[in-house]
């Protein structure tokens, strides 16, 4: 596992964000590039710079096919605390993507099993995914795997912790009953089959759970800590994010990756 510690959000959003539009331009297969996206306040500054190079045309997205973590049951799209409207707000409708080439769950299906399942049908119809960009919560839950968990576990229906609707709260008149009690989300077997894993933590209220993925045991608590046994795992974080760390960790890491801060 790389952790790539940045000493703030903005440079690790720039580093996540350089990083991507390096494997798409390089992607050269005869097939689209397959990125997995995230919603939450983490990822919002990746948006921002990759909205940025797509519009002076430094970075093109007419290749790529995307793939979102998870969205609510039973929020439809147009509602603004859907994942849907999330991505479109903050990504699709400022880039130029097929729109046929954008995947989400869909939160409003009578059929959630079958939906969860073509979209792992669709996943491996492209040939699996090369990145996945995710964010974690405070309980360390990747996509909606709350703890506990199955760490093979595939795209299906996931009931929410009263920890994560309370965290979630904000967003819903800091009401958690007002925050759907469950989703369809991604598994952490779907995230773990990707070529390239690559997760961005920020701030103070994410240090357990950084520390828990670096230096704890492979758990079913923290279902992040399934990145242990990725080959490609990245964390890009800040120093805030930091502080649960061990010395010794957090230098090691700043030894190895040096070259990068360079
Ligand atoms: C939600 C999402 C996760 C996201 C997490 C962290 O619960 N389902 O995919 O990673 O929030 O969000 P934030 O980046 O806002 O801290």
């Amino acid at each position: 596992m790389r952790v790539i510690i940045q000493d703030n959000y903005e440079k690790m959003s720039l580093w996540a964000a350089n990083y991507i539009a390096e494997k798409i331009r390089n992607h050269k297969e005869d097939r689209p590039f397959v990125l997995g996206l995230p919603t939450g306040s983490s990822p919002i500054g990746v948006y921002q710079e990759l909205i940025r190079m797509n519009k002076s045309g430094e970075l093109s997205f007419q290749n790529v096919v995307t793939f979102n973590m998870d969205e609510y049951l039973g929020l439809p799209r147009d509602n603004d605390q859907s994942y849907w409207y999330f991505m479109h707000e903050n990504l699709f409708d400022h880039i130029e993507i097929p729109a046929e080439n954008i995947n989400i769950l869909n939160g409003m299906t009578d059929d959630p099993e079958g939906e969860c399942a073509r979209y792992e049908e669709k996943i491996a119809s492209y040939g699996g995914i090369d990145l996945f960009m995710g964010g974690i919560g405070v309980d360390g839950h990747l996509a909606f795997n709350e703890p506990y968990t199955s760490l093979s576990s595939r795209t299906g229906v996931r009931n929410l912790t009263t920890d994560t609707r309370i965290v979630n709260a904000r967003f819903f008149g800091n009401d958690p009953e007002k925050v759907p009690a469950q989703a369809l989300s991604v598994g952490i077997g779907t995230v773990t089959d990707s070529k390239e894993v690559l997760v961005l933590i920020s701030g103070h209220n994410k240090a357990r759970a950084l520390a828990a993925t670096v230096e704890g045991g492979v758990s079913q608590k923290w279902t992040c800590s399934a990145l242990q046994l990725h080959n490609g795992a990245i964390i890009a974080c800040d120093e805030a994010a930091c502080g649960e760390l061990t010395v010794d960790t957090y230098k090691y890491f700043l030894d190895i990756e040096r070259a990068e801060r360079l």
